[in-house]
């Protein structure tokens, strides 16, 4: 059991018709020079961006915009954000979006005040001192950015993808509507679950003992997830399930689920070489990559995952064969990903098959004493066979 400290500042502002509160929360926040970051025009399609302007521009703020930020956002972006932040004297930022444009955002935050490259960050050559304050409309329950202290940019020089941890850049705000998200395609909806269930994941298969509490909260949030991506899927404009996956969203990834314990997080590397060499969406790459991260590790903890397969997948204990029950555990999850439009392999991807010792060269891992199970370069080859 480990200490912990838990800082989760982000004020939650849940509802329906929340995001027209923006400019109000905004003045009160001491904002007068916004910048707004959002992606490819899905806002602009739903009539969001509207809302938002005139909610901003009504609170006697000045604000000025950055759009087209890409899913698994690129660093020339955010240098481009940065430059328009110090150029209009931008004094507070606004993300409205999912995680690429938070994070993009979040990259901005940081670089702004920062004298070097905003890269610098991301391959770990600086640490952030100081951010401007961000808040947050979300329209996607995936990446948990909304309360994470986290933002992952891709490096176009190279395709590299890195992330970097650090509460500086946790959201001061963060207001959600479960309406934005009807919205969303199914593969979208479908791709922000896998992202969800991985955040609990990468935190619950863990070598740490005596985190009883947690692996029930994991467990719990995990369950919620099984039943409501579903009717999401089938449903859109159901308001309860689109509101449970929101607020699964923030929960998954903002540390509370992480108290007495350590996470993993090779499956998201593994998942990040994917993105980052093949753009491929990120929750759907976590769904090819978690089952065959399973499979290779199970044998470290056979009760860990017996577990597993028991409490959140819902199978019976093989008590003569608990190795049958881990290896169920997996085929359950994965029938899952399939059943709600998730690709499982990498040809369904999209990515090719013939690369596998590339992405295992780039996958970073470092010395690392805190992952479930350490893993090689090999190691990773061998988990990227397994999602062929
Ligand atoms: O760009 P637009 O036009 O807005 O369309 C987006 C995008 O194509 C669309 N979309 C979002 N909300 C919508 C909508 N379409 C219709 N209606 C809506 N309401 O969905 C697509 C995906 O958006 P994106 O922001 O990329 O999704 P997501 O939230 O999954 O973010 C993915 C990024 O977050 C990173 C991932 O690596 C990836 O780069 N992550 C960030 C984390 C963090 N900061 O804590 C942790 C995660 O593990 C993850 O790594
Ligand atoms: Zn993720």
């Amino acid at each position: 059991m480990q200490d912990f400290i838990y800082c989760a500042p982000t004020r939650v502002i849940f509802g329906k018709d929340t995001e027209l509160q923006v400019g109000k929360i905004l003045k009160e926040a001491g904002a007068t020079r916004v910048l707004l970051q959002y992606g490819g025009g899905s806002i602009k399609k739903s009539g969001l961006y509207d809302r938002v302007v005139q909610a901003v521009r009504e609170a006697g703020i000045e604000l000025y915009e950055i759009g087209g930020v890409q899913p698994n956002p690129h660093l020339s972006l955010v240098r481009e954000a940065i430059a328009l932040a110090r150029e209009k004297k931008v004094d507070y930022l606004l993300a409205v979006g999912g995680g690429s444009a938070i994070d993009s955002t979040k990259a901005t935050a940081v670089g702004v005040p920062y004298e070097g490259d905003v890269w610098d960050f991301y391959c770990g050559k600086a640490t952030p001192k100081t951010a401007l304050p961000l808040g947050v409309i979300l329209t996607i329950p995936a990446a948990g950015s909304e309360g994470s202290n986290s933002s992952v940019i891709t490096n176009e020089d190279g395709w590299i993808k890195r992330g970097l941890g650090c509460d500086l850049t946790r959201a001061a705000f963060a207001i959600y509507n479960p309406e934005l998200t009807y919205t969303l395609p199914a593969y979208q909806t479908a791709a922000g679950a896998s992202d969800i269930m991985a955040h609990i994941m990468e935190r619950y298969f863990t070598n740490e003992p005596d985190v009883d509490m947690t692996d029930r909260l994991c467990e719990s949030v995990l369950k919620t997830i099984l039943k409501q991506a579903p009717v999401c899927v089938q449903d859109p404009a159901n308001y309860a399930a689109r509101a449970e996956m929101m607020w699964a969203s923030t929960v998954a990834h903002n540390d509370f689920l992480t108290c007495f314990r350590v996470g993993d997080w090779a499956s998201h590397q593994l998942a990040h070489e994917l993105s980052g060499l093949y753009d491929s969406t990120h929750g759907a790459a976590l769904a090819v990559v978690f089952p065959a991260w399973m499979t290779y590790v199970y044998k470290h903890d056979v009760q860990r995952f017996c577990r597993f397969a028991v409490e959140v997948m819902g199978l019976e204990m093989d008590f003569f064969h608990p190795e049958e029950t881990a290896l169920k555990g997996i085929a359950a999850l994965r029938s899952f990903f399939r059943s709600i439009g998730m690709p499982t392999t990498l040809k369904e991807l999209g990515v090719p098959e013939n690369e596998l010792d590339l992405l295992a060269s780039k996958v970073k891992r470092g010395p690392d004493g805190t992952k479930f199970v350490p893993l090689t370069e090999a190691d990773c080859r061998a988990i990227y066979e397994l999602m062929k």
